[in-house]
């Protein structure tokens, strides 16, 4: 099957990207492959992997079992946080692309900021270098805080193009997503349906899903896309992976957005992970 059906978005360095992606976390071994190779065969093309995931030879496994060339794909890799010294993180930038058999990641990420070891400058020097060096089209971040977005521009001049983050409705992230709208980065939303917890018995989403004769999970990832951020959901099971992406054909209108809005808490995160404190290696 061929992908016509979600469109695209510019990022800062000129690449551009699906407005949806495909979360792979947990997808691991033979039916992780199984699982990504019917997510590209149901029209995904942005793939979500991490080498903290141990799945990144999956995703690797997983391109050449379908017929898309690997030119249509854009995949994501990120670093983890105990190799953010510039050295190591050029090493793991080069072990990713074997794990994966890829020569270039369309897309490589620092996982997270790890803020108590000031090491983060470090890492994203290495990624503008691997991108100079052909190994990355696109470099990002994930999880970082304006604060430690400007630091990244102070030092090294270079903004990221993307930086993932927690975002759901009960995390709706307004202000963070405010500051990168204004310094040109585009926010992609991690565990866009919060991790399945407490949105599918939802009352009111399933009263607007209603009222639009879709599902739950297609209402809360179309009020991702008119947010502007890029979601990517993850389904092990063909028939979600399809029913996520098919949401180009229906709009949220603005009382459905500010109820889904409304839905937001301070302690929202699935896991109070906060990236100012929280450490992750
Ligand atoms: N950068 C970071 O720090 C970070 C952190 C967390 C996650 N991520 C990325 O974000 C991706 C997505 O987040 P996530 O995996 O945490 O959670 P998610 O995508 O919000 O939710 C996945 C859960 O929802 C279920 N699901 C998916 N579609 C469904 C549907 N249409 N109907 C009912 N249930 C549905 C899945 O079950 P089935 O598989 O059984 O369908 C799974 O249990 C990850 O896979 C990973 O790539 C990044």
């Amino acid at each position: 099957m061929t992908n016509t059906m979600i469109p695209e978005i510019t990022l800062n360095d000129g690449n551009r990207i699906p407005a949806v992606g495909f979360g792979t976390y947990k997808l691991k071994g033979n039916e992780g492959v199984s699982a990504i190779e019917s997510a590209i065969n149901h029209g995904y093309r942005l793939l979500d992997s991490a080498y903290n995931y141990e799945n990144e030879g999956t995703v690797g496994e997983a391109i050449p079992r379908t017929s898309v060339p690997r030119e249509q794909l854009q995949i994501t890799s990120k670093l983890p946080g105990r190799y953010h010294n510039y050295k190591d993180a050029v090493t793991t930038v080069q072990e990713s692309l074997y794990r994966a058999n890829l020569d270039y990641y369309d897309i490589y990420l620092i996982h997270w900021p790890n803020p108590n070891r000031e090491l983060y400058v470090e890492a994203w020097q290495a990624l503008i270098d691997a991108k100079k060096w052909g190994l990355i089209r696109t470099i990002g971040v994930c999880n970082f805080l304006p604060e430690h977005l400007t630091k990244l521009e102070k030092e090294t001049g270079v903004l990221p193009a993307i930086n993932q983050i927690e975002l759901h409705p009960f995390f709706n992230q307004e202000e963070q997503r405010k500051w990168h709208g204004e310094h040109g980065i585009v926010t992609e939303s991690w565990s866009p349906l919060a991790r399945a917890n407490d949105v599918f018995e939802h009352e009111t989403l399933k009263k607007i899903a209603e009222k639009h004769n879709k599902t739950v999970s297609q209402v809360v990832l179309r009020w991702h896309y008119q947010l502007g951020a890029v979601a990517i959901p993850k389904s092990a099971n063909p028939t979600r992976q399809l029913e996520n992406i098919s949401i180009f054909d229906f709009s949220l209108d603005a009382d459905d957005m500010q109820t889904i809005a409304s839905f937001t808490r301070p302690d929202g995160r699935l896991k109070g992970q906060d990236p100012a404190v929280y450490e992750e290696f």
